[in-house]
């Protein structure tokens, strides 16, 4: 691939590898056209977490007992004020905007989310979701009959679909490692991919933080027994960034994704794709646009006429991360979530899904024996029903899990929640027990 300059037909945009490439000495930031000025400084005293910090710097309603947010996030206010600002700011003069500021600002923020994940700014792409960079990744790795792809039965489940539509185009072989409950450790998991994983095998995807069945995987271990087979290894960090301390360069993986608009609490639409640098030439966009042929992330940047004011957001959401301190957030989240779970626990007289320690920032709650009928087989729509009852009769919005034929709670804690959040999902169970014989 040659890389050319002035790769986007505009003439004053600038070239992407080139400002990626300059050292942090020597780069110039452009001016931010807007900034929270809460953050610049350290003059005004934390908010404590909890319902202060709830009321300060999210918008959720206080109606609504918000233990879900592994699902769809929920945005840092301040981060969505600065959207709009900047969506605003485009339109007043939309050509200065996407020609001339644009392009810089990308960089920048790229530059500054590789830092906060400890990457390379070259090898990381700024993208929507990680959907679309799990697409990327998936539908660029070359495949021929008979080769094997590799991952868990706990993978997300999109991803496990994405996998089977190009062993089902290519003629390759999905091979899924059934995981059984309750977990016991880290080791079994290891075993798992030390067991079965063949070299040869063209792929291995696994997810950092299982959607389903939250705990923090060994990715470690696991990336070094791929890499010792020479196994490619595509990690599915969705809820990495921002509820664990993302280290890339330690990680060391081929291929690794991860969302901000989750627990990192960007408003929607920004994720990081990150690509080892011998694997970029083969991993093409998608989208091909302006920037194909320009190098890796000029190839990227540039999707089309859309809405880039999440990426540009993400400035005030690292700016709140340094403002609070990004230990001192997982410690909170991390605790809270041991202590809810510990809790509902000893409620239910049930157990987690696996060891309160390899979980972070959501767990996974068996539910009460009276909620499992007697050798009946339990699946996804006894777990939907259970979570309907919740929402729509104690307006608690919490996901309800069935795995292997046991129910369970998979409850998110983030610095906004507090303990007696999870007491009222606690008592609601046992007022519905109450009050049905049966599901
Ligand atoms: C493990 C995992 N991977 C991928 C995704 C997809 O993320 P997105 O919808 O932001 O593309 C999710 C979403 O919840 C997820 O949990």
């Amino acid at each position: 691939m040659t890389t050319v300059k002035r790769d986007f037909g505009s003439f004053h945009s600038s070239n992407v590898q080139e400002l990626l490439s300059i050292d942090d000495n020597e780069y110039n930031s452009p001016d931010l056209p807007f900034r929270c000025e809460q953050f610049d400084s350290k003059q005004k005293e934390c908010p404590k977490f909890g319902k202060e910090i709830r009321k300060s710097h999210f918008l959720l309603e206080d109606e609504t007992v918000f233990l879900n947010h592994g699902a769809f996030g929920g945005v840092l206010k301040d981060a969505l004020d600065i959207a709009q600002k900047y969506q605003r700011w485009t339109e007043r003069q939309p050509l200065r905007f996407y020609d001339r500021e644009l392009l810089p600002h990308l960089v920048y923020v790229t530059r500054r989310i590789a830092k906060f994940i400890n990457s390379d700014p070259k090898d990381i792409i700024l993208v929507e979701n990680a959907t679309t960079a799990l697409n990327t990744v998936i539908q660029n790795i070359p495949l021929n009959t008979g080769d094997v792809v590799f991952t868990l039965s706990i993978t997300y489940g999109a991803v496990k679909k994405m996998l089977k539509w190009r062993c089902e185009q290519t003629g390759a072989q999905l091979v899924a490692i059934n995981v059984d409950f309750p977990v016991l450790g880290n080791k079994q998991i290891i075993q798992y991919v030390d067991e079965h994983l063949k070299p040869g095998t063209k792929l291995a995807v696994f997810d950092h933080i299982p959607s389903n069945t939250p705990f923090i995987m060994p990715i470690k271990e696991i990336i070094q027994i791929c890499k010792s087979r020479k196994v490619p290894v595509l990690i599915d960090g969705a809820h990495a960034l921002g509820s664990l301390p993302l280290d890339i360069t330690s990680l060391d993986p081929d291929y690794y994704v991860t969302n901000a608009h989750k627990w990192f609490c960007s408003p929607k639409g920004v994720a990081v794709m990150y690509v080892r640098k011998e694997l970029q030439p083969l991993t093409r966009p998608l989208i091909i646009s302006h920037g194909f042929g320009s190098g890796f992330n000029s190839e990227y940047i540039w999707t089309g006429l859309h809405d880039y004011s999440s990426f540009l957001a993400v400035h005030t959401v690292i700016d709140f991360w340094n403002y609070i301190g990004r230990d001192n957030i997982l410690e909170y989240m991390y605790q809270l979530c041991k202590q809810a779970g510990k809790m509902l626990c000893d409620s239910w007289k049930t157990n987690l899904a696996a060891p309160v320690d390899m979980f972070g920032s959501m767990c996974l709650v068996q539910l009460p024996e009276a909620l499992h009928n007697e050798g009946g087989t339990l699946d996804y729509s006894s777990a939907e029903k259970i979570q309907n009852i919740l929402f729509h009769n104690y307006n608690i919005e919490v996901p309800i899990k069935c795995v292997q034929n046991k129910l369970y709670v998979r409850i998110s804690c983030h610095i906004y929640n507090e303990l007696s959040e999870y007491e009222k999902l606690r008592d609601a169970i046992l007022d519905f027990i109450n009050s049905h014989d049966q599901l």
